[in-house]
């Protein structure tokens, strides 16, 4: 069983360090970052820490650098963490070493440390024995509060983690698991499942553990011609997942009653065309469909909408929203999933682009039962993957 921080008393935090491995993954372009939901979701641990006069040390990665490149740093991520927190987060241009052992070493109780991208080490992806040393050496108490990187073996998510005596689960890892597990092993009923996006692959686990146990789930964006090139409709030219029909024919054979496909369809030549037209049932060949169509969006919507005693999951956008006359399909379900919350349904929201998806729509996260912080993660966990950084809390 995986102990919260609840599960210490006060006296045990007082004076101690705390390594805490958050997900500060954000994106930052030209040093400015633009979502900052997974910075604001470790507010409450970091909050809880230093209430009980803790020492907080901050270890995160940000994006997939080759090199130690100014463009991965987490400096900007410490202006903003202090902007919000109103207080000073103290930064540290590496994650191990002396100059880190010396910021650790002036740390008082109830300031915060964040260290330098994890990253810049290619020993923390080969969750390497001696980097994990390292990292596992500068503190007391091991915290993981970074649900949306569990699904990764690396150092300061497991090898790091095995040397503590004391591992505890954060607040923001604590939701994330309450809430996927309600919708993996028992949803509130009726349960919708909304799947958009491009790839199949990645959600193929997940949708295989949500099929039996949702009422229906309606797909959407790339995924729903997959499906509906199975069914043997023509889809144009819009683009499939070859290596996924056959699955998606025995799903369809299987779940015939579950899952519900567009039956109109926003077509154009081209995703840079400023124009588009309505395509009901088959799509003719040198088009794409880049949106679901009018019919489409009032079923997905009215179903989602009157769905005010169950659960719904959402993972992945209907279209290409990012271009305006392609986000009607999107937007229309972002705002359904915020009526079904407001009439009191349990809302889950996953996966980056379905957050953006949501922001473009006006949807507040305050709208939503509950955005989870994780891509991968998120989808793993629902496929019932073991994840290395939740097996080493237990
Ligand atoms: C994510 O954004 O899904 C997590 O931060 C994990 O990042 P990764 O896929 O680069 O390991």
């Amino acid at each position: 069983m995986i102990k919260f921080l609840t599960d210490l008393s006060d006296g045990e935090y007082f004076g101690k360090i705390a390594l805490v491995r958050v997900d500060f993954n954000v994106s930052i372009i030209n040093g400015n970052i633009g979502e900052d939901y997974r910075i604001r979701m470790s507010i409450p641990t970091i909050d809880y820490l230093i209430k009980r006069k803790c020492k907080v040390i901050l270890i995160s990665h940000l994006g997939r650098p080759k090199d130690k490149s100014l463009k991965y740093s987490l400096f900007p991520v410490s202006v903003r963490l202090s902007e919000i927190l109103k207080t000073n987060i103290k930064f540290v241009n590496d994650c191990i070493g002396l100059d880190v052992k010396k910021s650790v070493d002036n740390l008082n109780p109830s300031e915060i440390l964040l260290l330098e991208n994890l990253r810049f080490h290619k020993e923390e992806e080969l969750n390497d024995p001696e980097f994990s040393k390292q990292l596992a050496s500068l503190a007391d108490i091991y915290i993981n509060d970074a649900f949306s990187t569990s699904h990764r073996k690396h150092s300061s998510t497991y090898g790091a983690a095995t040397l503590f005596d004391t591992k505890l689960g954060g607040f923001n890892l604590k939701k994330e698991i309450d809430y996927m597990t309600m919708i993996k092993s028992n949803p509130i009923r009726p349960f919708l499942v909304v799947i958009g996006g491009v790839k199949i692959k990645d959600k193929i686990g997940a949708m295989e553990n949500l099929l039996p146990k949702a009422d229906k789930i309606l797909i959407g964006g790339a995924a729903a011609y997959t499906f509906l090139k199975a069914k043997g409709k023509k889809i144009g030219n819009s683009p499939i997942d070859v290596e996924h029909l056959e699955w998606a024919k025995r799903s369809l054979d299987r779940y015939n009653d579950k899952i519900v496909l567009p039956i109109d369809h926003l077509v154009s030549k081209s995703p840079d065309s400023d124009s588009a037209i309505i395509c009901k049932d088959d799509i003719p060949d040198g088009m794409f469909g880049y949106d679901i169509g009018s019919e489409t969006i009032q079923n997905y919507s009215n179903q989602i909408g009157s769905n005010k005693n169950g659960s719904i999951f959402w993972n992945g956008p209907m279209g290409f929203f990012e271009k305006d006359i392609f986000a009607n399909g999107t937007i229309n379900i972002a705002k359904s999933m915020a009526l079904a919350y407001w009439r009191g349904a349990k809302t889950l929201i996953g996966g980056g682009d379905t957050l953006a998806a949501m922001k473009k729509s006006g949807v507040s996260e305050s709208e939503v039962s509950h955005v989870s912080t994780g891509g991968g993660a998120t989808l793993r966990y629902l496929a019932g993957d073991k994840m290395p950084g939740l097996i080493i809390l237990e």
